[in-house]
């Protein structure tokens, strides 16, 4: 009895779940006729189509607006995957959403400009941006007028200044880099198993160096060693020795953001991975071929080193994007922060009144996530939907006072019953000013932004992630392989929509059975 609920269970979730899918695609196949945008209404333009802008766009009702959008890139990247596409666990189409796709299931009709925001004239409330693609046309710089502003460009990577980083690292940013990476490594290795090559060559060649021990460093170390271990090692066997990992850090440990407990597990799991850490190294110098680094021994004595490598992955943080810098230094109150846009808790940036920021070109006192910039994006979206809503009851209640021969507040029109519907009684009047000023006073109280920290993951490799996350509002520290069941059930169900939940399980499938594909594109 008891195994047949059980497979009575089993049919009816496996029908729930092909439900929930179909569902998701009729519904992507099938967008709803948009309205026009209407010229009366105020122009928001958005910059950016990454975690905060997307997260705004998603939850705005584009019916208040006429809403632009000006990214260089058409496309919503879904970050938390992007080191599994440096070796092809997960194919890079399967983690963007084109931005057109979104914007087509928007109650009115959005403008998308794929195109760089070059510089934001505040006084003359205009955006001036250039097209940054390989095809040009006769136009590629104009100006683009608003009435409110969000900025959500993100960061670029940081290098500090270091001699050679930019022309001879790889970063993991962008999709493109993602795709450098993954070609780098099997040139790497084909170059290694080239007839006659040397052994100080060979070693190299397929030694992997990573600098910035960070989420993102560790995250991609991981994946480079699973790539090693379970495809790599069985095809070329002959090298299968020499391919080594380091992982360079400037402070004693590497994911200084997560619980000591954590910390201690990825060592060791790094440890047993045959993933080289060295930590208190900090990165001075880089050239085609070495990366030249300051050790702090117990002692407290210094110690260069030079460590050759074949490939070399950067990735010690953000950086301010230029067009956020020349913004910020149009904006006297914006001359002592560092970082980004000092935002209110608004999201407001600060000694402006219709320019917002969102994400990690923002600087609201969090750390430069995508749950603080998706968070950012809901919050400002509820907030914009707010204000139109706010103005069109005060606008009603104009015309209703106006009506009811009542002093009209200051800007007031001549009133028809405020809502287009005809005349009506006093009484019927009076009590929908009531009513209307009750909706005013609820939605105009809206709260300032307040971050939840849900928690943090990583993927370690071998199949192993860590995660601190919150649980009965204590925290929750733990890692293995069944957080790593858990890392990717909580990124799969996060991924944009049906589409890409589908193809990136299809990768995971793909990859499990047949193994990575080593082909260089
Ligand atoms: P982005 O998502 O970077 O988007 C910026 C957008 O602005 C892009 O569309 C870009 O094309 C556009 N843009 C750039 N310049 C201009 C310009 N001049 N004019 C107009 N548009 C412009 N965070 C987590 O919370 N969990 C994770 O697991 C996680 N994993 C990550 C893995 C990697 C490899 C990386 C790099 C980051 C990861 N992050 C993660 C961090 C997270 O991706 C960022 O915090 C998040 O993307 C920030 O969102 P954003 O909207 O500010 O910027
Ligand atoms: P990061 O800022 O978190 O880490 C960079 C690391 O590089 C730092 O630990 C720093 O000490 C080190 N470093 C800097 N200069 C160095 C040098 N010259 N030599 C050696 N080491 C040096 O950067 P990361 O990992 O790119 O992350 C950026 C943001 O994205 C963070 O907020 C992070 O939390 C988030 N992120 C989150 C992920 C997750 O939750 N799984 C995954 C990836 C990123």
């Amino acid at each position: 009895r008891a195994l047949r609920w059980t497979w009575r269970l089993t049919y009816l979730s496996l029908l729930g779940g092909i439900a929930y899918v179909g569902y998701g695609i009729y519904q992507d196949r099938h967008p709803e006729p948009q309205a026009d945008p209407d010229p009366s209404k105020k122009t928001l333009v958005i910059l950016g189509t990454g975690w905060g802008s997307v997260s705004l766009l998603k939850n705005l009702d584009t019916e208040n607006y006429n809403v632009v959008v000006i990214s260089p890139r058409n496309y919503f990247l879904f970050t938390p995957l992007l080191p599994s596409c440096t070796t092809g666990t997960v194919e890079h189409r399967s983690i963007m959403e084109p931005i057109r796709s979104i914007l087509l299931h928007k109650k009115a009709k959005v403008k998308f400009y794929e195109a760089e925001a070059s510089s934001i004239d505040p006084d003359r409330k205009v955006v001036i941006i250039r097209d940054s693609s390989e095809i040009k046309g006769d136009m590629t710089e104009t100006e683009v007028p608003y009435d409110m502003l969000v900025v959500g460009v993100g960061a670029e990577n940081a290098t500090f200044g270091i001699p050679g980083v930019r022309e001879h690292s790889c970063f993991l940013k962008e999709i493109g880099d993602a795709q450098q990476i993954r070609k780098k490594i099997m040139d790497c290795v084909e170059t290694a198993a080239f007839k006659d090559q040397t052994p100080a060559e060979i070693d190299r060649l397929l030694h992997m160096i990573v600098v910035g021990g960070g989420p993102t460093g560790v995250e991609f170390a991981g994946e480079l060693q699973d790539f090693f271990e379970e495809d790599i090692r069985k095809l070329i066997p002959e090298i299968s020795d020499r391919f080594r990992v380091t992982l360079i850090e400037a402070l004693p440990n590497v994911l200084p953001s997560f619980s000591k407990q954590l910390i201690d597990y990825t060592e060791s799991t790094f440890k047993e991975e045959k993933i080289d850490i060295r930590t208190k190294t900090m990165v001075k110098k880089v050239t085609d071929k070495t990366v030249e680094a300051e050790v702090t021994n117990p002692d407290g004595g210094k110690e260069h080193i030079v460590l050759p490598y074949g490939l070399l992955v950067w990735a010690t943080g953000n950086a301010v994007r230029p067009v956020v810098r020349d913004l910020m230094s149009r904006i006297p109150a914006q001359k002592d922060s560092r970082r980004g846009l000092a935002v209110n808790e608004y999201l407001v940036v600060q000694g402006t009144r219709d320019i917002w920021a969102v994400g990690d070109c923002a600087v609201a006192g969090y750390a430069p996530t995508a749950q603080v910039a998706s968070q950012e994006g809901n919050f400002l979206a509820r907030l914009f939907n707010n204000m139109a809503k706010t103005e069109a009851l005060e606008e009603k209640i104009r015309s209703l006072s106006s009506s009811l021969n009542l002093p009209t507040p200051p800007g007031g029109s001549s009133g028809d019953g405020g809502d287009g519907s005809g005349p009506l009684s006093a009484a019927e009047a009076s009590r929908l000013i009531e009513e209307y000023e009750r909706q005013l006073r609820r939605i105009k109280n809206i709260k300032p932004f307040h971050y939840s920290h849900q928690g943090s993951l990583a993927y370690i490799g071998s199949e192993k992630a860590v995660a601190d996350v919150s649980w009965f509002n204590g925290n929750l520290a733990t890692g293995g392989r069944l957080t790593f069941l858990f890392w990717r059930s909580a990124y799969l169900s996060m991924c944009f929509s049906t589409r890409n939940r589908l193809l990136v399980l299809n990768d995971w499938l793909k990859s499990k059975a047949f193994g990575r594909d080593v082909s260089r594109e």
